[in-house]
């Protein structure tokens, strides 16, 4: 019996001995406010609970935390892994050869057959290889309306963009602002999208964000589109320049403000809050207009690390899988207040907002393309340049803007 206690015990040592061991992997992300911090660790958790090392290297907000990770891949001073936009964030750095490639893990795991919409994974490929994994699917197509705001000022709780704007005037007598807006280039940039198509049309959405069309943006269509942020910019409280997505979320949630044109990551702050949707607050998908939703989201992407060491490329490697399994995908999209990238996965904590987004999901006509995947990050921030000024500016005429938007649909890389 003796001996085979030592040789029970031996292999327990061996065994423990040739597991993986434990690896550090600093990984980069924009998640810092509540909703986006409950929904990161359950990444963090799943890779420490594989037993690895996940290093939180959190920069907050995109727009600083964007050139920061991709100067540093670039630098030679890479990450053990990043989130970036699902989109041509990374396009350069892919076709310089600095990201590690997903292409046999992907094949093994059949990602090409789970993952949905397949444009997810066709935005991390690039001549045929898989450079990174979709995460979620969030979409900038979504109003958050307080319900008791107006149930406490015995109005209707609007259901649509026309019905809110209606009830605008009537909301400030009663001291609440209309709309929480934050004044962050992306912020005003992305609400302009979700008014392009929910006043626009998909057909309108297309010409522009697909074909490029210079017509479609000279058109009359899209003219009502600026005459309504022009409107918009008057139902806003003085202090929304420069403010986070997530504290205009707060004014929502709190009902010093009736609601907010954000993408689905606001529901998060909702979660976090306690709030339960249909119940203190109510989800407009495409504002209640056209349901519809963009493909935009997030992806990690897992830079070369130096002299390609095959312990930290095994630890990306094993971190990617996780990231799309089953059960962390349901975890954490249910706290992102995004959609699952796969479809046969068990949904039934899914709430109202999520299951209207799953419903529209299933209609590829409802399916949206990102701007992020259309325009060159050049291209976008020329966009958001121009819609930022025209939000700040009362004085520049949507007929103006509108102009300027031509050129730069004409002149787009
Ligand atoms: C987006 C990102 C979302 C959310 C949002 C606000 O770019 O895809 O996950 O974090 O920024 O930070």
């Amino acid at each position: 019996m003796h001996r085979i206690k030592a040789a029970l015990a031996a292999t327990t040592i061996l065994a423990g001995a040739t597991a993986a061991a434990a690896t550090d992997l600093e990984v980069t992300h924009w998640w810092t406010s509540g909703g986006e911090a409950a929904a990161v660790a359950v990444f963090a958790d799943a890779f420490n609970a594989a037993g690895h090392n996940w290093v939180d290297g959190a920069i907050a907000g995109g727009g600083n935390a964007r050139p920061i990770i991709i100067s540093r891949i670039s630098g030679g001073d890479p990450m053990g892994a990043t989130q970036l936009n699902t989109g041509r964030d990374a396009e350069d750095l892919v076709k310089a050869g600095l990201m590690t490639d997903l292409t046999e893990l992907a094949e093994k795991e059949d990602w090409a057959n789970i993952i949905r919409p397949a444009k997810l994974l066709d935005a991390c490929k690039y001549e045929g290889r898989i450079y990174c994994v979709p995460v979620n699917i969030h979409s900038f197509q979504w109003m958050w309306v307080n319900r008791g705001v107006y149930e406490d000022n015995g109005m209707a709780v609007p259901t649509n963009w026309d019905e809110f704007a209606g009830s605008a005037d009537k909301l400030r007598e009663a001291g609440i602002i209309p709309l929480a807006v934050g004044g962050e280039p992306w912020q005003i940039n992305g609400m302009a999208g979700v008014f392009t198509v929910a006043l626009g049309g998909t057909e309108l959405y297309r010409a522009i964000q697909v074909d490029k069309s210079p017509e479609a943006a000279a058109s009359p269509e899209m003219t009502r589109v600026f005459e309504a942020v022009a409107a918009a910019r008057n139902m806003v409280d003085d202090g929304f320049v420069g403010r986070a997505w997530n504290d205009a979320a707060n004014m929502v949630i709190t009902g010093k403000a009736g609601a907010q044109i954000m993408g689905d990551w606001a529901q998060g702050e909702f979660s976090v809050a306690g709030l339960t949707a249909g119940k203190e607050y109510d989800c407009l998908p495409g504002l209640g207009v056209f349901p519809v939703l963009d493909t935009g989201g997030d992806a990690f992407y897992f830079p070369k690390p130096a002299d390609d060491n095959a312990e930290i490329v095994a630890a990306q490697l094993e971190m990617a899988s996780l990231l799309v399994s089953k059960q962390v995908q349901v975890d954490f999209n249910l706290k992102k207040g995004s959609l699952p990238i796969r479809g046969d996965i068990d949904l039934a904590a899914a709430n109202d907002c999520m299951k209207k987004g799953l419903a529209i999901l299933e209609n590829p006509e409802n399916i949206l393309p990102s701007g992020e995947q259309s325009w060159s990050s050049d291209t976008q921030g020329q966009f958001e340049d121009l819609w930022v000024e025209f939000f700040n500016d009362p004085d520049m005429s949507a007929e103006e803007a509108q102009a300027r938007y031509v050129e730069i649909v004409e002149n787009a890389d």
